[in-house]
């Protein structure tokens, strides 16, 4: 089943002096359940689609369908619900909370959800148990992006959002981190949206998008998945 179908999508920057196109007429199926990493130079319109895809930006025309169900009408308030129900979203920069410990950070992603994941199964998957008790200053890179990648996934989203996931990490660090979202891709089935300009990752792909000024210029269905640990490194 598609999770997501987006039509003929369209969004358009507006101020007084310019408009500019950041996404044109953009057309897409997500199925449920795939890993898919979107590629592309800066100012392509990546992060532009991963806003408009989790209900952070509405588009200016066309439509997008989650789970059958259009998105890109709703309300302030219905778009809210939608991103409490489905969505986890991690960022390059982590958003880490630096007064609370990582179990208390993880922790305030569980109050988001009605059926939240075991924290301690979490805490396990993306390799955390040593380090629970300590504070965000006293991790590394690839250490706080786990406890993002933790908090966003234990509401149980449906899809998880990630926004250059590994773009501050060193080879070694970012596939850990890659390891850890291919293993949660398996473990619970979560959908997978990750952007980046590592070429490299597009290995690990179910469907590689590839964007320019825009407009998706290529998708690619892989055959054959790479494991994270077998990937090159651009
Ligand atoms: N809120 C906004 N207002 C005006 N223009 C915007 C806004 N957000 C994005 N843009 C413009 O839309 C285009 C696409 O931006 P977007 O952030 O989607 O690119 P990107 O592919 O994520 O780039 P990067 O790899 O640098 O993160 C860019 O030209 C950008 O300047
Ligand atoms: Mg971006």
């Amino acid at each position: 089943m598609n999770l997501y179908k987006i039509s003929h999508v369209n969004k358009v920057y507006k101020n007084q002096s310019q408009t500019l196109q950041a996404l044109k007429d953009i057309q897409l199926e997500i199925p449920e359940g795939k890993i898919v990493v979107i590629l592309g130079p800066s100012g392509s319109g990546k992060s532009t689609m991963l806003n408009i895809l989790s209900g952070i930006d509405i588009p200016t025309s066309g439509e997008v369908l989650f789970q059958n169900k259009q998105i890109d009408h709703m309300s302030d308030l219905e778009l809210t619900d939608y991103r409490r129900q489905y969505i986890g979203f991690i960022f390059q920069s982590y958003n880490l909370i630096s007064n609370l410990t990582v179990s208390e950070n993880i922790e305030l992603g569980s109050h988001l959800s009605e059926q939240p994941l075991d924290m301690n199964e979490i805490i396990k998957t993306v390799g955390l148990e040593h380090h629970k008790h300590k504070y965000p200053y006293q991790l590394s890179g690839g250490q706080m992006q786990r406890v993002s990648i933790a908090r966003a996934l234990v509401k149980n989203p449906k899809v998880l959002f990630c926004d250059e996931p590994t773009g501050a990490l060193d080879e070694k660090t970012g596939k850990d981190i890659l390891k850890a979202l291919q293993d949660i891709n398996e473990k619970y089935h979560t959908t997978m949206m990750i952007v980046t300009h590592n070429p490299s990752i597009a290995e690990m792909a179910d469907i590689v998008v590839r964007m320019n000024s825009g407009e998706i210029v290529e998708e690619i269905h892989n055959v054959k998945k790479k494991h994270a640990e077998d990937l090159g490194w651009a």
